[in-house]
C-alpha cells in the first residue's frame, strides 16, 4: 500500500527517484573506510523531507530543471553531514532505527565523516555554478552550528526561556527547512518576493517539526532514536519550559536540581518526564506547534492553486501527525 508519503511525492516522483541514485553516488569514495561508511549510510535512507520540499516548493513556482537537483542533493547531504555530527555532540547512539555512525566507528571517524559529506555537497553546487545555492545553503549551515552551539551554552546555564528556545530552534532546525523550501522556489523563478515567502514558510513549518521532534522525547513509541535523551542532555525543551513556568518554587527547584545532578539517574529523568505530563507541557506544546502549522498553511494558501500546492498542504499536516 502507498504510505502518506508516497501520496505526497506523487507530482514530483521521477525527480525523486533520479534524486536517489544520484545522491547515492555522490556518497561514494575511493577511500575504502570511507566509502564502506556512505555505504552503510545509503542503507538506512531518511524520510528525506528536505529533497521532498525541495522538489514541490520548485514546482509551485515554475518548471523543474538541473539547479532544482543541485538544491536537493546540496541540502540532503547537508542534512546528513549534521545528523552525524548532531550524534556526536549528543552522545547518541542510534539514528534511523540503527547503530549512529559514531556509536559504530567512534567519534574521530563521524568527525571526518560529517565533514567529507557536507564538502560534497558544496562541490556539487561549485561545479554547476549553482552560486546562489550556495550562499542559501552555507548561511543555513551557519545558523545550524550557532542554534546548536546556543543550546549547548542553555544546557549548561539551564537559563533558557521560550523566547531562547525558539531562536535555538529556529537556527538549528528551521534554517535548512527554510533553505529547502527557497532553494527550491529560486530554481523555477526570479520573482524574489515569491522566494522569500517560501523561505518564511519552511521556517514556520521547521519549527513546527522540531517542536514535534522535541515531542518524541518525552513519547513511548520507538522512533529509531534515543528518547528522554534531551533531559539526560540537559537540553530543556518547550514541554518542560512551560511546566517549570507553571508551577510552585520548591518544585520547579527540585526538578532543575535533578537535570543539574541527576540526568544520568533513569528514575530521575523519569520522574521528570512525569511531572511534564502532568503539568499539561505535552499539550502545550502540541497547541503551540499547530499554531506554527497553521501559520505555514496561511501563507501556503497565497499561492496559486496546483497539485504541487496541493501535496505541499498534506506535507504540513505530515510534519506534525509523523511517526518518527
Ligand atoms: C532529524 O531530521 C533532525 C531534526 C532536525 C529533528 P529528520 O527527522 O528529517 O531526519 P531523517 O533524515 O528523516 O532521519
Ligand atoms: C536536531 O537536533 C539536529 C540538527 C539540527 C543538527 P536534535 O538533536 O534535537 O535532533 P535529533 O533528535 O537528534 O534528530
Ligand atoms: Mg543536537
Ligand atoms: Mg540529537
Amino acid at each position: 500500500m502507498a504510505s502518506e508519503l508516497d501520496i505526497i511525492k506523487a507530482p514530483v516522483s521521477r525527480e525523486l527517484k533520479q534524486f536517489e541514485d544520484n545522491f547515492k553516488t555522490s556518497m561514494k569514495s575511493s577511500v575504502p573506510l570511507l566509502d564502506k561508511i556512505t555505504y552503510y549510510m545509503v542503507q538506512k535512507k531518511g524520510k528525506q523531507v528536505r529533497p521532498i520540499l525541495v522538489f514541490l516548493c520548485a514546482k509551485v513556482c515554475g518548471e523543474l530543471n538541473a539547479s532544482t537537483d543541485v538544491a536537493a542533493a546540496l541540502i540532503e547531504l547537508s542534512h546528513t553531514a549534521s545528523l552525524v555530527h548532531d550524534d556526536v555532540v549528543d552522545n547518541a547512539y542510534e539514528r534511523r532505527g540503527f547503530f549512529s555512525i559514531n556509536a559504530l566507528w567512534k567519534n574521530k571517524i563521524a568527525v571526518l565523516v560529517g565533514d567529507y559529506l557536507l564538502t560534497k555537497g558544496l562541490q556539487i553546487a561549485l561545479e554547476t555554478n549553482n552560486y546562489r545555492h550556495l550562499h542559501t545553503v552555507s548561511m543555513a549551515v551557519q545558523q545550524m552550528a550557532e542554534g546548536e552551539l546556543l543550546q549547548m551554552e542553555k544546557a549548561r546555564r539551564l537559563d533558557i526561556d521560550e523566547e531562547i528556545y525558539f531562536e535555538i530552534i529556529r537556527q538549528k532546525t528551521a534554517s535548512l527547512i527554510a533553505a529547502a523550501c527557497s532553494a527550491g522556489a529560486s530554481s523555477t523563478t526570479d520573482n524574489e518576493d515569491v522566494i522569500s515567502k517560501m523561505w518564511l514558510f519552511g521556517e514556520k513549518l521547521g519549527i513546527a517539526f522540531q517542536i514535534k521532534d522535541d515531542l518524541f522525547d518525552y513519547g513511548d513509541e520507538a522512533i529509531g532514536k534515543p528518547r528522554g535523551i534531551d533531559i539526560k542532555e540537559k537540553k530543556m525543551t518547550l514541554p518542560l519550559i512551560y511546566s517549570l513556568n507553571n508551577t510552585d518554587r520548591s518544585t520547579r527547584k527540585k526538578i532543575i536540581n535533578y537535570i543539574k545532578k541527576d540526568s544520568e539517574n533513569e528514575a530521575k529523568v523519569r520522574e521528570v518526564i512525569a511531572f511534564v505530563k502532568a503539568t499539561g507541557g505535552i499539550e502545550y506544546a502540541e497547541m503551540i506547534m499547530r499554531r506554527y502549522q497553521d501559520e505555514a498553511i496561511e501563507i501556503l494558501h497565497s499561492l496559486p492553486e496546483s497539485e504541487a500546492r496541493s501535496s505541499l498542504n498534506k506535507l504540513v499536516y505530515f510534519f506534525t501527525n509523523r511517526k518518527n
